[in-house]
């Protein structure tokens, strides 16, 4: 992409070696204001105690249950572990409908436990009283692997009732309203600890999980020596434990002001939650689409790209009335797309936008400013995931990574690894490993090494 002018427009997604340094100071700054006692009420990036203390010996066996909540969909899970580092899944996906996104707990609960009571049926499961490892995929404050207080929603989820409350409690409630089902929650997860887990349970080096998709956060292994909330008595027989960062709330105190964009702004204020997740709402899958959509929003008013195109006028009205129409899903397809036929976005163009003929320079434009956005985002996790590798500091470090964003889009592990490669000490490698399924296999596993103490 050669046009000049285009580039100058863009040139704020475009964080510079020396903006991403002051962001890795920023960011392990607040990493450790997490794990501290006297500095976690004022850090962003609350460093949670996951009380996840053993990683996965690989030789874990049993039939568990899962349920995972907080990605695209809601699922429920049956996970065999079977040894030898093998597991194997079936699960069913069940829509959460916008109304119990926004509803009431008790409706959302109800609704879990549905799902949950139709698995079991379907998959004759009554009678084995199996297990069972929830991923509940926000921050939660937990006070042992059984409980866990929701500190708030993210991600679109606004369901009264339910902040503060321990979501496990909820749960059993729900599954008690129906009276028809005997099931034993065995610990709460987050997802990015069921990646660690899971990624740990398939190679033994992995020591970070972190999530790109919907939101993103990462979570990793620490010292129990510099974990000064975890309660003397566990640190007695253990030498680490999980810790939650929910890193994706990192920028709420402003230490991110000095690169987010004016796009970044209004994305934040037209969200369910403004003025937190700020880090997240930069990267993740639930507002990328979103960022593309403004930037291209003015991009065509300022006459950079679509200039000659016929249909402008109703494109930038598509634009700006359409919230949410620029899906993220179009980034990955778009940057996967080759020049000069793009044929995928000129289907995106013309299916949703009714844009016809654009014209090759038009669709190298339009892949430019996707490539802003989503590189961007990759520098982003970047910097946290350098920062925790290098906290660990062991001379070789693998991230278990998961995430629609991650997964689908063509280039973004390139784009992590580059800027990592700039970030991580030369004492230590790295690598990132794609999890499977790290929701489920990771909930049975935390369950699996729970019942094993
Ligand atoms: C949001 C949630 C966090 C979760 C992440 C990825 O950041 O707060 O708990 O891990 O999304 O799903």
């Amino acid at each position: 992409m050669q046009d000049q002018h285009l580039k100058d427009f863009l040139k704020e997604f475009n964080i510079s070696d020396s903006q991403i340094q002051e962001l890795y100071k920023r960011f392990t700054l607040e990493i450790r204001k997490g794990l501290s006692k006297a500095t976690q009420k004022q850090a962003d990036t609350k460093c949670f105690m996951t009380y996840v203390q053993d990683l996965p010996s690989g030789d874990e066996k049993g039939d568990f249950l899962a349920l995972d909540l907080g990605g695209t969909n809601f699922r429920v899970l049956r996970v065999s572990l079977k040894g030898h580092h093998e597991a194997e899944i079936d699960f069913k996906v069940y829509a959460v409908p916008k109304e119990i996104m926004t509803g009431l707990g008790t409706q959302l609960f109800d609704h879990i436990a549905n799902c949950l009571a139709e698995f079991v049926n379907e998959y004759s499961l009554g009678d084995q009283h199996l297990p069972l490892g929830f991923t509940f995929s926000f921050p939660c404050i937990q006070l042992g692997l059984t409980k866990g207080l929701l500190v708030r929603w993210t991600k679109g989820f606004q369901c009264a009732g339910v902040e503060n409350e321990d979501v496990v409690s909820l749960l059993k409630e729900a599954i008690a309203r129906r009276g028809d089902l005997v099931i034993e929650v065995m610990a709460i997860l987050n997802d990015a600890t069921g990646t660690l887990m899971s990624c740990a349970h398939r190679n033994p080096e992995c020591r970070i999980g972190v999530i790109i998709g919907t939101g993103c956060n990462a979570c990793y292994v620490e010292r129990v020596e510099n974990a000064d909330l975890l309660e003397p008595e566990h640190k007695v027989d253990k030498t680490h434990i999980l810790v939650n960062t929910e890193w994706g709330a990192f920028g709420e105190s402003g230490q991110l002001e000095f690169v987010r964009t004016d796009y970044d702004r209004k994305v934040d204020k037209s969200s369910l939650n403004a003025d937190t997740q700020l880090f997240e709402k930069m990267i993740s899958g639930m507002y990328l689409g979103e960022l593309v959509r403004l930037v291209l929003h003015d991009a065509i008013q300022a006459n950079l790209i679509f200039v000659r195109s016929s249909d402008k006028k109703k494109f930038t009205n598509a634009l700006a009335e359409r919230v949410g129409c620029f899906e993220t899903r179009f980034i990955s397809e778009i940057e996967n797309d080759s020049f000069p036929d793009f044929q995928q976005t000129r289907i995106i163009l013309k299916e949703i936008f009714g844009l016809e003929r654009a014209s090759v320079e038009d669709c190298q434009k339009l892949r430019y400013i996707c490539e802003c956005i989503s590189k961007r985002a990759a520098k982003l996790v970047a910097v946290g995931l350098s920062g925790l590798i290098n906290k660990i500091g062991e001379p070789h470090v693998v991230v278990g990574v998961d995430g629609t964003v991650y997964r689908c889009h063509p280039h973004f592990d390139k784009y992590m690894r580059d800027a990592m490669r700039k970030l991580v000490s030369p004492k230590i490698t790295f690598d990132l490993m794609l999890s499977e399924d790290g929701s489920g296999r990771g909930a049975a596993l935390v369950a699996a090494v729970a019942s094993k103490n």
